[in-house]
């Protein structure tokens, strides 16, 4: 075991929001850990679809808004989605400056397109759908080149460290088999979703919900874990991650039909872009009922679907499926987590000391539905708000009181919970199935106690089980109903050992 002192943020994350928290919290000098190569951990190199901004002349933040919140379900904190929205554009540029390509216009404004939910084409793109890789290397690329930036590929967290008064003062890093504790005065958490916790997801299956569960056990508050968002698009061929389609296919008048041919939705021209809750569950039920799922693009986009759509095109053709002539067959998988740790839109959580920011965070811009491409613009946007806040933490001699950690999971176990959490905390949710989950965490509990990804399961599976309605990602078959007020589900652990 060693020890060291870092006298600037200490951020644990190598995707969009880690990465843009690094580069806005200069002149502090900043340490970056990332479990693998900055472009291979992230779930941020995996979004297709892009950054969703008011750009063009007939649109403004205060529109963008509206379409989040009513996305949301009730549950948007208004404050965080209007700082979000009104950040749009200064983002964008932002991101532009440090050299993402974002596809442009013919006059050089920045193209945009329609995604679901959305009320006008908003989303700025890369290449028709390598936005996450192409920013996500734009800013890997700054980073490298950042005097005050120092960046580990080779770092696991497996713990929190804390003052007597519960403050976070550091974390603990697995580095390739060797234990580091880092002291720092700010710890920002940015280490993604919760995707790898399910049988089917569209997310890298390492992201399993660490960095919420390592926050709970020290006693920061967990807000709305239940909330999980299903991609109605899925490819389903067998793999595992499932390749995304994005959404974008569908903007541009890919079709959601059946096996015989039947639209899943509806005839209307905008059946298929309704919030992306509702589709997942269209989806959900035509395979349940046996009549299969699949998106057609044959008509909409064709003979332009290598140049359109390269990294769906390549996809598709892999698994020896050619999507200019075929209909690709899907599926809902987990895609993003609305719920997790409580923060600010500078990204302060209830303890201090300890920043949360991008998917693993919960600011309440995304309420129980999270508005498509929103995700990029805030991992970004309150990336950058987090890195100035986070820079302001002065380094000063504090004594450690106590590290919460958590113990690894056994592929096996694992594979067991991503079964049951698939099978009974997915898209459609009851409570017989939600209590045959808990049985499941609280069987493998018994042999592996405090393994980071049964405690990430436990709050999402206990959450869902109490919210006793139908709301956004969330859906009840034996509650079906939205409840007339929106109430936020509140976490905090009350074992008096670990909370501050
Ligand atoms: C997509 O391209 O469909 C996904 C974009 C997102 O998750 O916002």
């Amino acid at each position: 075991m060693s020890r060291i002192h870092h006298d600037g943020p200490l951020i644990i994350g190598g995707g969009l929001a880690g990465l843009s928290t690094a580069l806005s919290a200069a002149p502090a000098r900043v340490l970056v850990v990332s479990p693998a190569h900055l472009l291979e951990a992230a779930s941020s190199a995996w979004a297709q679809g892009g950054v969703a901004a008011a750009l063009s002349a007939d649109d403004a933040p205060a529109l963008h808004l509206k379409d989040t919140e009513a996305a949301g379900a009730g549950l948007v904190d208004h404050h965080a989605a209007e700082v979000l929205t009104d950040d749009g554009r200064a983002t964008v540029e932002w991101l532009a400056s440090l050299g993402a390509p974002f596809d442009r216009d013919g006059e050089g404004g920045f193209a945009v397109s329609r995604e679901a939910a959305h009320s006008m084409a908003r989303v700025a793109r890369v290449g028709g759908d390598g936005a996450g890789r192409a920013i996500l290397s734009a800013l890997a690329t700054s980073v490298r080149a950042a005097d005050h930036v120092e960046v580990w590929e080779d770092g696991r967290l497996t713990g929190l460290i804390q003052a007597a008064d519960g403050r976070v003062i550091g974390a603990v890093i697995d580095r390739a088999g060797q234990r580091i504790e880092v002291l720092a005065p700010a710890v920002v958490l940015a280490t993604g979703g919760a995707g790898g916790l399910y049988g089917e997801t569209t997310t890298p299956r390492a992201l399993l919900g660490e960095g919420m569960a390592l926050a709970w056990m020290a006693g920061a508050e967990i807000l709305d874990p239940e909330f999980v968002q299903f991609h109605p698009t899925a490819i389903d061929v067998g793999l595992d991650p499932m390749p995304l389609a994005t959404e974008a296919l569908r903007g541009d008048g890919a079709r959601l039909i059946d096996k015989d041919g039947a639209f899943i939705l509806g005839p209307e021209p905008d059946a298929d872009l309704k919030p992306r809750d509702i589709v997942a569950r269209a989806v959900h039920r035509a395979r349940a009922e046996g009549r299969g799922a699949f998106l057609d693009a044959r008509t909409a986009i064709g003979v332009h679907f290598p140049e359109a759509f390269p990294a769906v095109f390549a996809s598709c053709m892999k698994a020896g499926l050619d999507p200019r002539i075929q209909p690709i067959p899907v599926a809902p998988a987990a895609h993003y987590h609305m719920g997790g740790i409580a923060a600010g839109t500078d990204g302060k959580t209830t303890l201090k000391g300890l920043y949360a920011v991008g998917e693993c965070a919960a600011t309440g811009v995304h309420g129980a539905n999270r508005l498509a491409s929103n995700s990029l613009l805030e991992a970004a946007a309150f990336g950058r708000r987090t890195g100035e806040a986070a820079a302001r933490e002065k380094a000063k001699d504090r004594k450690v009181a106590r590290i919460v950690e958590g113990a690894i999971l056994s592929d096996g176990a694992l594979q067991r919970l991503r079964n049951g959490m698939s099978a009974d905390c997915g898209v459609i949710r009851d409570a017989v199935g939600l209590k045959r989950l808990l049985v499941l965490i609280g069987d493998i509990e018994a042999a592996q106690e405090a393994a980071l990804p049964l405690v990430a399961c436990r709050l999402i599976a206990e959450a869902a089980l109490k919210r006793h309605e139908s709301r956004g990602g969330h859906y009840r078959s034996d509650y079906p109903e939205t409840a007339k007020k929106a109430v936020h589900t509140r976490l905090v652990r009350t074992d008096p050992a670990v909370a501050a």
